[in-house]
């Protein structure tokens, strides 16, 4: 299975040479974002730091899984821990008015409850001291996926406990950064631990239970909910980081219509629905009633100040009998794909942009994941000249504007990822960067990527058409 596509289930492969229709209308546009609009990029901790065994961290989930086929594990990925004076500059160099980045828990709570790891903190401490020297607002993730192996031991996100844990653990980091850190994000895609982690077995921790899928997310949302409770204070601003797309059916067929409806409730509303509504959609209420405690939904909604959204690529699903939940994704085959099999369309974002005013009260939204893998080769001086990477975020950012223009609230967006960096089962494999990173060496090239973003950055603009 191909990066994005156990979420999807789709398997784009029609050829690349179509990837932007924008190209082709033999016209130039130029669109114009609002001047206090927020550019950035995002990374995570496990997918960039590397140094595992460094200062104290305790081990993750991830630790030990290899990247399939390669058996490269995330040490030194790219070697952030010890390079993050370099990062920061390429931040610079790039122009972004924000970064968003994730602290790894194993660093902060090694081992256990007891201990806290002041070397972990410090380190964070120093990274948002330098971000905000340079002007960049830091936009902090509590969790990106690499959850401490101590707790999953103790049964991970199917646990009840967790709960308390992440608190702990958030009020931990919140003590102290919280005077410097404004932009708060929970946990990123709480879908995605759920489904790929304990619904499909894809990853860590490799169960494939539906009971437990619910389980686990009404723990996420409950975590989640319970943090940016503790964590509330005058000048903080909340929101999530999650996994959003349109769910469409693979086709006109009545089954399919229905597997996709009913996915869409168990995935992307089964997290944004308590949220923002306080309630389950009706379509799996039924599945989660037995894990529901009485304050529970009052814990998980909160008025965030933001909806991050992370979109890649539509979902189109169809009816699968004794398949997990029911349904499978199927596309279309004519839809062009980057390299690792994601469907490519902007117009999706849109969709789901208009969606989120329309059915979720015209929240602010940040766009804190977007971008494509490509593998482009460098040069002998590590050039790399990745245009379908520009071809893409820029029909994507085009897509964007147009919400905008229908009164989208959207204040924001962030590249995924600033550098190459650990695509968790697929390793070095999907290369997501706006900066090569020489495996060998650790040296990092900015790619012609970078070169056209800054320049987004610096103008304020996107343009098409040649
Ligand atoms: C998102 C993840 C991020 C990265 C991108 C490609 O789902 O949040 O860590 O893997 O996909």
């Amino acid at each position: 299975m191909r990066r994005r596509s156990f979420l999807t289930g789709s398997a784009g492969t029609a050829a690349l040479t179509s990837l932007s229709v924008a190209y082709r209308r033999g016209r130039s546009d130029r669109v114009e974002f609002p001047r206090n609009f927020l550019w950035g990029v995002s990374t995570s901790a496990f997918q960039i730091e590397g140094a595992l065994n460094l200062d104290g961290r305790g081990s993750s989930i991830w630790d030990d899984v290899a990247a399939d086929g390669s058996g490269i594990i995330a040490d030194p990925a790219a070697d952030h821990y010890r390079r993050w004076r370099d990062d920061i500059e390429l931040l610079k160099q790039l122009g972004v008015k924000a970064y968003r980045f994730s602290v790894a828990w194993p660093r902060i709570l090694p081992e256990g409850n007891r201990e806290v790891n002041h070397f972990g903190l410090d380190f964070y401490d120093r990274l948002v001291d330098c971000l905000l020297e340079a002007n960049i607002t830091p936009f902090l993730c509590l969790h990106h996926w690499d959850l401490p192996t101590h707790l999953q031991e103790r049964g991970g996100w199917l646990s009840r406990d967790i709960v308390d844990n992440f608190t702990r653990y958030a009020t931990i980091v919140a003590d102290r950064m919280g005077d410097r850190i404004r932009f708060w994000i929970a946990i990123n895609e709480a879908l995605s631990i759920a489904y790929g982690g304990y619904g499909i077995g894809f990853w860590p921790p490799f169960i494939r239970d539906e009971k437990a899928y619910f389980a686990v997310a009404h723990h996420l949302n409950l975590a989640q909910g319970a943090a940016f409770k503790a964590l509330a204070s005058p000048g903080r601003k909340f929101g999530t980081a999650t996994a959003l797309y349109p769910i469409r059916p693979s086709t006109t067929a009545l089954a399919d219509v229905v597997a996709a409806q009913y996915h869409e409730a168990m995935s992307t509303k089964l997290f944004l629905d308590p949220l923002v509504h306080g309630r389950y959609p009706d379509l799996v209420e039924e599945r989660l009633v037995s894990f529901i405690r009485d304050d529970d939904l009052t814990t998980i909604k909160h008025a965030v100040d933001f909806i991050g959204v992370n979109y890649y690529e539509p979902q189109y699903r169809c009816s699968a009998p004794g398949a997990p939940f029911g349904t499978e994704g199927k596309a279309p085959s004519e839809i062009p794909a980057t390299d690792n099999g994601a469907l490519v369309d902007p117009d999706g974002l849109y969709q789901q942009l208009i969606e989120l005013r329309d059915q979720y009260g015209n929240p602010k939204i940040y766009i804190t994941e977007n971008g494509a893998a490509f593998k482009d080769q460098p040069d002998s001086s590590l050039r790399v000249a990745d245009v379908r990477r520009s071809a893409f975020l820029r029909d994507h950012l085009m897509a964007a504007h147009r919400a905008l223009s229908d009164e989208v609230n959207l204040a924001g967006y962030f590249v995924w990822s600033l550098v190459d960096n650990f695509e968790w089962r697929f390793g070095f494999e999907a290369r997501y960067g706006l900066v090569y990173l020489d495996l060998t060496s650790g040296r990092r090239a900015t790619k012609s990527s970078f070169d056209w973003y800054a320049e987004v950055i610096r103008s304020g603009a996107v343009e098409t058409g040649y």
